[in-house]
């Protein structure tokens, strides 16, 4: 019997080091993009993926990003006082329902992995997602909601996949793949930032998962991978063969808003989707490159 999947781990406890001295006191996971924190994205596309538990992975100085889904009582108060409603309905898509949320500690960054195992309590049997907030998504279909849906015809472990240049394989999590229907692959192997020479093909896991519970006994071993690291990627890869695993093409773009000119994209693409926004952003780009209509 496949268990629905209800639960979310978010973990946010990395160091950010590509944005300092933008993330000395603040998690990069607060980062707008537009005027909306990463985070609240990825809690955004989980909610419509119909998860209803959330936990975040933290560590020190991150303490903003369980409280930005905090009830803000006083400002609340003050902006009915004011007459200011749509800026109270922004806030309100904020709260989540009483118990919903919880955080662990990650007291040092050793990893994705380890970050991972830090919430094996809250794991407990159950399947679960993975958001990276700081890879974006912007698609028709939230593309946790995709993965939801393929988890349910197949069962197992999916990742959401897409192509990188091959030059670049050594930055990302590689798939090495088998049967291939150009929207679902199966995953035969899997390797973590491999050298371009050797990768195995140029499909790279992006920062979102459904996973089997198994995979908290595999990081337990808490082996090191690539970089000195406890990899998730090394874990996921101990269960191919075992269970379904498959990679997704998702339908939608991208963004890696832990790397600086992805982040910049970022902020124009959701600009430009915005109807409040996007004509004077298409305005003021015209002044830097010609941009279509
Ligand atoms: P990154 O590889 O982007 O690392 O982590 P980072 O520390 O956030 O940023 P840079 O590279 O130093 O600029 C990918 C995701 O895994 C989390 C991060 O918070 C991010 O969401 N992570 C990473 C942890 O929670 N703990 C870790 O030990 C490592």
């Amino acid at each position: 019997m496949m268990k629905p999947l209800r639960k979310a781990v978010l973990p946010v406890a990395g160091l950010g080091t590509r944005f300092l001295p933008a993330t000395k006191a603040m998690a990069k996971e607060m980062l707008p993009v537009v005027d909306k924190p990463l985070i609240e994205y990825a809690i955004e596309e989980a909610r419509a993926a119909g998860i209803e538990q959330f936990c975040m992975i933290t560590g020190r100085g991150k303490t903003a990003l369980v409280e930005h889904f905090d009830i803000a009582f006083e400002l609340e108060a003050t902006l009915r006082e004011r007459g200011k409603t749509e800026a109270l309905a922004r806030l309100k898509a904020t709260s989540l329902s009483p118990g919903s949320i919880v955080s662990v500690r990650q007291q040092e960054p050793l990893g994705l992995g380890h970050a991972i195992w830090c919430a094996r309590a809250f794991i407990g049997d159950d399947p679960f997602a993975i958001l990276l907030p700081d890879d974006l998504i912007l698609s028709e279909t939230p593309c946790l909601q995709q993965l939801a849906e393929a988890y349910r015809e197949t069962g197992g472990n999916i990742v959401a996949v897409s192509e990188v240049p091959h030059q670049h394989t050594n930055r990302y999590g590689i798939l090495d793949i088998g049967a291939d229907d150009g929207r679902l692959v199966e995953v035969r192997g899997l390797v973590e930032k491999p050298d371009p020479a050797v990768a195995p093909s140029n499909l790279s896991v992006i920062g979102r998962y459904v996973l089997l519970p198994q995979v908290v006994e595999h990081l337990a071993r808490m082996e090191r991978g690539a970089g000195g690291e406890v990899q998730l990627t090394d874990a996921m890869a101990r269960m191919i063969g075992v269970t379904p695993f498959h990679g997704l093409r998702f339908e939608g773009r991208r963004f890696d808003c832990g790397d600086k000119a992805g982040f910049l994209e970022a902020q124009i693409a959701f600009a430009l989707k915005r109807p409040d926004l996007a004509p004077a952003v298409r305005e003021f780009l015209r002044n830097y490159v010609e941009v279509p209509a």
